[in-house]
């Protein structure tokens, strides 16, 4: 652009001048403008680069140029008409008047903005001054759940600061401390001291003052506040691009939500999660302490397998062959004649390359194993354990408030559990047009006895049926090499999977085969080396029993429990294919 610089405005052309060397010389008729072809960018008034405005030209060349016009392609250059010439002079009038006003405005706002910048910069320096001074009686240190005991009464509160709300004299923080959250006000000096003006969010302080229940029609967590009479911060958190709101917010997802798992867990979504998990946990361990079952620590590495080598993470241990745990399940059996009845939670692998929202590589494993039962004992059994660890869960109120926050449609299932025999099942999936894809055509068929029911169909049944289900007596085939076979139907097995509503598979048990012949064909059937296996088999040897035992996914029962959409949600640092960080 030569010579002006356009600003448009409402449409207007408006350019200033601030070069004239491209003007053309004072021997010129006149000013071009063609008002097909000119440019009010490129334009400089001669003929070969007219403007396309009179208004350009008249900016650009005075108010008293002379302009020269052509109104259509072809016809020859005519001075302009004395109304047109009128209408193009209040143009550049009112861009004029246009360009002072915002002139000015800009003046008036950068003097403002320095007024703002200074008058900060005073209170920032005057906030400096300020210095609290501490009553010297120390109350004792509260955690945040049970301050309902201190209404009335001086407290200190340590916790993060999880909300933030700067008015002129008055600073709300919501406080966490991971036991609860609770409304602190700083009011007055307290409120206008440096680290109060630049406080964020996810900084450490810790908080004096009396705890008040909140006024009549005001809510807060807990029904009171914190009124502060004297703060301090113990570590600050970054402002602007690094601040927590900035690196996280309702919207982000995907790799950002995983990388910054660390920081998400300082939500309250997730980490009402985490502590509904650790609830269950609890009521798990109550109810099996109740039924005398005994807490054991199987080993993480492992040179056996439980559930086929297709999903076993395998890793040189000292020269050796080794790999991570995918059950415990081979090592509570060893238990029995020790301990008897035996559980463990401890996490278990699967290198499955699968990238389902029920799908972990790592996963805490709650396994029972239970001696002298009957299949039909393992079953209530399990559904006994499951409904007797949510009614205590329920029972304690801050759990019960985390769950109905995360899941307010909860309803705790009714027992006795449906149970659907697998032939049942199948017979449920062709009667409701539920079809599997057949690997060599690739068409959708009917399923037929023998399948391993795929976990699309399988959902789209417990779905159906929207309570949880029993699935039992699997074909021998689709089992794994353990499992004892149904007395009379030998070619299906004592086994089951619970399937939840929403979530799937969250519980596979069965019976164990007790007999050592039975468990050596087991061992050939699925190729596997008995050697390694010697302890285990040895089980059968020394005073074999009937027994059988159980394998519950917890983040999967937590999906089920707090109505999360993914399992992932639910494990502290969850893994999966490609994913071990943080
Ligand atoms: O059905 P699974 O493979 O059974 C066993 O491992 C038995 N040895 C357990 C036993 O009898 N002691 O796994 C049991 C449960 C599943 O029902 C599922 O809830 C969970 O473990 N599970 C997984 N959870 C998350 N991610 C995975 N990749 C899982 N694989 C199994």
């Amino acid at each position: 652009m030569s010579g002006t610089e356009e600003k448009i405005t409402g449409g207007v052309a408006h350019l200033s001048v601030s070069d004239t060397t491209s003007a053309p010389p004072s021997n010129t008729p006149g000013i071009y403008v063609d008002e097909v072809a000119g440019s009010d960018t490129a334009g400089n008034g001669t003929e070969a680069a007219p403007y396309l405005t009179p208004v350009a030209a008249l900016t650009a060349h005075g108010i008293d140029a002379t302009l020269l016009v052509r109104k259509a392609a072809g016809e020859e250059y005519a001075a302009i008409g004395g109304t047109a010439l009128k209408r193009a002079k209040k143009g550049v009038e009112l861009n004029e008047k246009k360009a002072k006003k915002a002139e000015e405005q800009r003046v008036r706002q950068e003097k403002e903005a320095a007024e703002g910048k200074a008058k900060d910069e005073k209170r920032i320096e005057e906030s400096k001054k300020i210095v609290l001074t501490e009553d010297s009686t120390l109350p004792a240190a509260s955690k945040i759940y049970k301050l309902a005991d201190f209404r009335t009464k001086r407290v200190r509160v340590s916790g993060w600061v999880h909300r933030l709300r700067q008015q002129k004299e008055l600073t709300f923080i919501v406080l966490r401390d991971g036991t609860g959250y609770l409304q602190c006000i700083l009011s007055g000096i307290l409120s206008q001291t440096y680290d109060a003006l630049v406080l964020a969010t996810e900084a450490s302080v810790e908080i004096f003052g009396v705890i008040q229940e909140v006024p009549e029609g005001k809510t807060a967590p807990g029904g009171h506040e914190l009124v502060a009479d004297h703060w301090r911060v113990l570590g600050a958190a970054p402002g602007g691009d690094d601040a927590y709101t900035n690196k996280l917010n309702a919207e982000s997802e995907g790799p950002v939500v995983a990388d910054n798992r660390h920081l998400v867990i300082r939500g309250e979504i997730a980490s009402a999660v985490l502590q509904v998990r650790a609830g269950i946990l609890r009521s798990f361990r109550k109810v099996f302490d109740k039924y005398t079952i005994t807490e054991v620590t199987p080993p993480c590495m492992v040179q056996t397998q439980v559930e086929g080598g297709a999903t076993l993470f395998q890793f040189d241990y000292y020269g050796q062959v080794a790999y991570l745990t995918q059950s415990s399940q081979l090592y509570l059996e060893t238990c029995l004649p020790s301990l008897g009845d035996v559980y463990c939670i401890q996490e278990s692998f699967r290198a499955e390359n699968s990238h389902t929202r029920r799908h972990l590589s790592e996963y805490t494993h709650l396994e029972a194993e239970l001696a002298f039962i009957t299949f039909d004992d393992l079953m209530t059994h399990i559904e006994a354990v499951i409904c007797e660890a949510v009614d205590d869960l329920l029972l304690d109120p801050r759990m019960s408030a985390f769950l109905y926050q995360l899941n307010p449609k909860f309803k705790k299932p009714s027992r006795p559990f449906m149970r659907l025999s697998y032939k049942d099942a199948i017979k449920y999936l062709n009667e409701h047009g539920i079809k599997r894809k057949d690997d060599e055509t690739e068409q959708l068929v009917d399923h037929v006895v023998g399948d391993d029911i795929a976990e699309a169909a399988e959902r789209q049944m417990t779905d159906q049926l929207g309570v949880p289900i029993f699935l039992y007596g699997f074909p021998k085939e689709i089992k794994a090499f353990y499992m004892k076979k149904i007395v009379g139907d030998e070619g299906f097995t004592e086994s089951c999977d619970l399937l939840m509503p929403n979530v799937g598979e969250i519980v596979g048990g069965s019976m164990r085969i007790a007999d050592m012949q039975e468990l050596l064909e087991g061992y050939k059937r699925e190729g596997i080396d008995p050697a390694p296996y010697y302890w285990f088999t040895d089980q059968r040897k020394y005073g074999t029993c009937e027994h059988g035992g159980y394998g519950l996914g917890v983040e999967r029962l937590l999906a089920w429990l707090t109505d999360r959409f993914t399992v992932r949600e639910c494990s502290l640092y969850p893994r999966w294919p490609g994913r071990a960080t943080p």
